[in-house]
């Protein structure tokens, strides 16, 4: 039996009963040990409580942007923790928003190569997660200058309806929330899709970040629960 035959088999025997689902597994495994690979992958996910995975089953894939560039980032952090922790079938890259400054003369179809690459990564993303510091009490130009990239071509803009959830976060116990309030009326001007309900602002961002990522069980928790809402919203 082909590979594919046997996880289209796995996969309909897991639909209904899990542990017959198991000993299949061990039975089809004995049969063909050079199929081990393929099928210890999804056993390790599902041992882990995900879903057998086939694109069927892939929720979201995500884009995340961080609104500073600086290597040590909290913002870069906080996506870094939250793409580790991300639930089964949702998948998320991030990019970095170092891009030109925005100037309407070379806003044509020979625009900059990274700028359409921008847009393309928005387009084919299913949601957005812009995770921003505060700078004199409101965004990053960084920010202001990718969002208004991506805001045109006037009415074709790849964030017109595309779900956005914006986390915002600083070393003061403000937690950035007026740059996340910026942000919220330049998202909504386009308009993109507002993720709505409780806002994700992290107050002293310094105390929560390990090795480089979000490590706080109650923010990482927080903010999984909007990226959930995120998910379901595409
Ligand atoms: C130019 C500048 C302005 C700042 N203004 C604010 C501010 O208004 N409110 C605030 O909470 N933090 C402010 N900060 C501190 C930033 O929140 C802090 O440096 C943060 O770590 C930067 O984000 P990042 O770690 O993602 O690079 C400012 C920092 C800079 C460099």
């Amino acid at each position: 039996m082909s590979c594919w035959k046997k996880l289209a088999l796995l996969e309909s025997l897991a639909c209904t009963d899990h542990f017959t689902a198991i000993g299949s597994v061990l039975r089809l495994h004995r049969l063909d040990p050079d199929w081990q690979l393929p099928v210890r992958k999804q056993f390790d996910d599902h041992r882990k409580g995900n879903r057998f995975m086939t694109d069927a089953t892939v929720r979201a894939k995500l884009l995340g942007l961080p609104g500073s560039l600086r290597s040590n980032s909290n913002s870069l952090a906080i996506l870094r923790g939250l793409q580790d922790a991300l639930p089964a079938g949702v998948s998320m890259d991030i990019r970095d928003l170092r891009l030109p400054l925005y100037d309407q003369d070379i806003d044509t179809p020979d625009a900059p190569a990274e700028v359409h690459s921008f847009r393309q990564a928005i387009a084919d993303a299913d949601g957005v997660v812009i995770v921003t510091p505060e700078y004199n009490y409101g965004m990053p130009g960084v920010l202001k200058n990718a969002l208004d990239w991506a805001s045109r071509p006037y009415g074709k803009s790849a964030l017109i309806g595309k779900p956005v959830l914006v986390i915002s976060n600083s070393p003061a116990f403000t937690g950035g929330v007026r740059a996340h309030q910026q942000v919220n009326d330049t998202l909504l001007a386009l308009p993109a899709k507002l993720l709505a309900g409780p806002q994700v602002v992290v107050g002293s961002v310094g105390e929560k970040i390990k090795d480089g990522k979000l490590a706080d069980e109650a923010v990482l928790k927080f903010a999984l629960s909007a990226i959930d809402r995120l998910s379901a919203a595409k």
